[in-house]
């Protein structure tokens, strides 16, 4: 695989400064989700998808190994491909691999994530007929990176699974869509994964199996802090936390202090008291109708061409094309 890595020079400055801005937030402190995946994050990310709590991956590695045919010829070759926030890219193997068939490939994992692109490239390296271009990068600067290298000719699918959209603040999501659409030309299509409300048990517990190993990787992000930027959180006095918001139709994550301390981030040049019962919210991860998904589409420049739902697990793969 070819390695490329288009992100910002100063990772370390950038990190300090969104930690001490989401921390200072005095209504609800935050901190960004993009942070949770270092190379431990994303290990324990990896796990999480094997959860039996977690229904997301497997609902959506069902959709995609039964129907990447369907989905394919929907799009005349020649495709490249582009995967926002690849992770392992192990579901995204149905896809290339149907396509590795009629075709040669070319596939742009992008992924903040060095540890990501180094396992898809484990995952995928077996397919033949496949170039694997990895791209460390966040996900508007590594497709504008993908979409410069395709060949004239050649369409561009785009990929953004997991439900990662619901990671978004609704306005922000909508923003979203419509900057990936301005980076793609008539006919280049978006293959959108979305989490699809369902039992609040079920979305809860999906968030926080008896196994711990989500709030693993929610904790994670203070040793982070702790490791890369100077923190002296002390992760003991902080316990995983999850919350289902119906108004927003969203589970929220969240760090909560179990007493009042007092914490220092030396790069961040920052120290705050946090109170008893305090938390940080590290994560939103909204669920969607299937019903609302042409709406977005419309009005973000694409048209939804076709939809496929789980049965097991309420998941929608949704086939957007660009107008
Ligand atoms: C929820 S995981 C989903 C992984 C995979 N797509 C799946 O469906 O299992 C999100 C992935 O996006 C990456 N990521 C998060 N924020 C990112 C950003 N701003 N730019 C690029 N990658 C990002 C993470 O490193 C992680 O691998």
């Amino acid at each position: 695989m070819m390695l490329s890595y288009t992100g910002q020079t100063d990772a370390v400055g950038e990190f300090a400064v969104a930690v001490g801005d989401g921390l200072r937030k005095l209504n609800q402190r935050e901190l960004p989700s993009a942070y949770l995946y270092d190379e431990l994050g994303t290990a324990l990310f990896e796990a999480i998808t094997l959860l039996p709590e977690y229904g997301l991956t497997r609902a959506e590695e069902r959709l995609l190994r039964r129907h990447a045919g369907d989905m394919l010829r929907r799009l005349p070759p020649p495709v490249a491909v582009v995967e926002l926030g690849s992770g392992s890219g192990r579901k995204t193997r149905w896809i290339l691999e149907a396509l590795a068939a009629r075709e040669s490939v070319a596939y742009f994992p992008i992924d903040i994530s060095a540890a990501a692109l180094i396992k898809c490239h484990q995952e995928l390296a077996h397919i033949g007929a496949l170039s694997i271009v990895g791209l460390e990068s966040s996900y508007l600067e590594g497709l504008q990176e993908a979409a410069i290298r395709r060949r004239p000719n050649q369409a561009l699918l785009v990929l953004f699974l997991g439900s990662t959209i619901g990671n978004f603040h609704p306005p922000a999501a909508e923003k979203f869509l419509q900057d990936i659409r301005r980076n793609l030309r008539p006919g280049d299509a978006l293959l959108l994964g979305v989490d699809v409300k369902k039992a609040i048990h079920d979305m809860v517990l999906a968030y926080d199996d008896p196994a711990g190993v989500t709030a693993a990787f929610n904790l994670n992000l203070l040793s982070r802090i702790n490791r890369e930027l100077g923190g002296d959180f002390v992760l003991r006095h902080f316990e995983h936390h999850i919350r289902y918001q119906e108004i927003n139709c969203r589970i929220e994550m969240h760090l909560r202090s179990t007493r009042r301390q007092t914490v220092s981030i030396r790069e961040a040049d920052f120290t705050c008291t946090f109170r008893e019962g305090e938390t940080i919210w590290t994560e939103a991860c909204r669920k969607f109708r299937v019903e609302e998904i042409p709406g977005i589409a419309r009005r973000t420049g694409f048209l939804c061409e076709a939809q496929w739902v789980d049965t097991e697990w309420a998941f929608a793969e949704n086939l957007l094309i660009a107008d």
